[in-house]
């Protein structure tokens, strides 16, 4: 087997996206991680260092990146090939923008382009999958799928990974915003009650329906009028310092829908133009300075590309 030592970027990721929690996603461009990998010194992977997040374990069953790099070895019989690895962790952890699956798509990404890609592309997404399970305690692959395809992807089954691309309206902008707080993944999850009513089961389907309608369709207003969470947003927004101001921002300034991004504490909207997205960004980091906590905007188009090999 062909050995090609290569540096990979794993993009960032709004996952959820309201309406489809747990089974729905997008990327970006701009921010993601990185991993680096070459041939090692000794047997077996090594996670040589971890750039950019000192809090980062170095541990390869701890580091999300080095578990799903160990399940691809794992998966071909080669857990003894001699690799290094380094992660490059560009964003910071707990943020709601999928940090724990850009290592682990990163990760498994790596290893599978040194070998010269072995594996199928949906074994690389178990393996990265798997990963998220050290982060967060569940297999699901909001985070991981779109950050591995790129472009808007639903997971029709979790367990299966039965994943399906999306096609992306031309020109939607999508903004994030980052509130400087952190919200773990698995507290945010153990907040939400188990059961739906039959109610907000309907409505709910009814906007899931219409959120992927829209997307074939290219309808914004379509979009726009399916874009509402009326299960999980309303139980999560509280963790949010000003989430409801935000999006009142948002509606007014004409975003086409706002609400959290993946188990946030960051914020999304998706707007039909970059000028509507910089209003919003710039009125919301206003509030956010009143009450002394720092926000980081982000505003791209949506990543088609998504997992990169340079
Ligand atoms: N679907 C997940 C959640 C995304 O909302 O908990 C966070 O990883």
């Amino acid at each position: 087997m062909k050995r090609i030592p290569c540096k990979v970027f794993a993009p960032a990721t709004v996952s959820n996206i309201g309406v489809g929690y747990d089974i729905l996603g997008f990327p970006i461009y701009g921010l993601g991680d990185e991993v680096s990998i070459n041939k090692g010194k000794t047997k077996g992977l090594v996670l040589k260092g971890v750039r950019g997040n000192p809090s980062i374990p170095n541990d390869i069953m701890k580091n999300t990146a080095g578990f799903a790099a160990y399940k691809v070895l794992e998966k071909l019989n080669l857990t003894e090939e001699p690799i290094e690895l380094v992660l490059f962790k560009n964003m910071p952890t707990g943020t709601g923008m999928g940090s724990s699956a850009s290592s682990a798509v990163a990760g498994a990404f790596a290893v599978n382009e040194y070998l010269n890609c072995p594996l199928s592309k949906k074994e690389v997404l178990d393996c990265a999958t798997q990963a998220e399970v050290i982060a967060d305690g569940s297999f699901h692959a909001d985070n991981t799928a779109p950050s591995l395809y790129g472009g808007f992807v639903l997971i029709r089954d979790n367990p299966s990974l039965d994943v399906i691309k999306l096609p992306t309206i031309l020109g939607l902008q999508a903004l994030i915003l980052y509130p400087h707080i952190q919200i773990l993944t698995k507290d945010s999850r153990a907040i939400l009650k188990e059961e739906v009513s039959l109610t907000d089961h309907v409505t709910q389907s009814g906007n899931l329906g219409g959120f992927i309608a829209s997307l074939y369709k290219s309808d914004l207003n379509l979009l726009g009028r399916s874009l509402q969470d009326v299960i999980i947003e309303p139980q999560r927004a509280h963790l949010i310092p000003h989430f409801e101001e935000v999006k009142s921002i948002a509606m007014n300034e004409g975003a086409l829908g706002f609400s959290i991004s993946g188990a946030g504490p960051s914020m999304f909207a998706l707007c039909a133009n970059t000028s509507i997205a910089e209003s919003i960004k710039e009125k919301a980091a206003k509030l956010y300075k009143k009450s002394k906590i720092e926000l980081t905007g982000y505003i791209s188009s949506i990543n088609r590309e998504g997992a990169i090999r340079y």
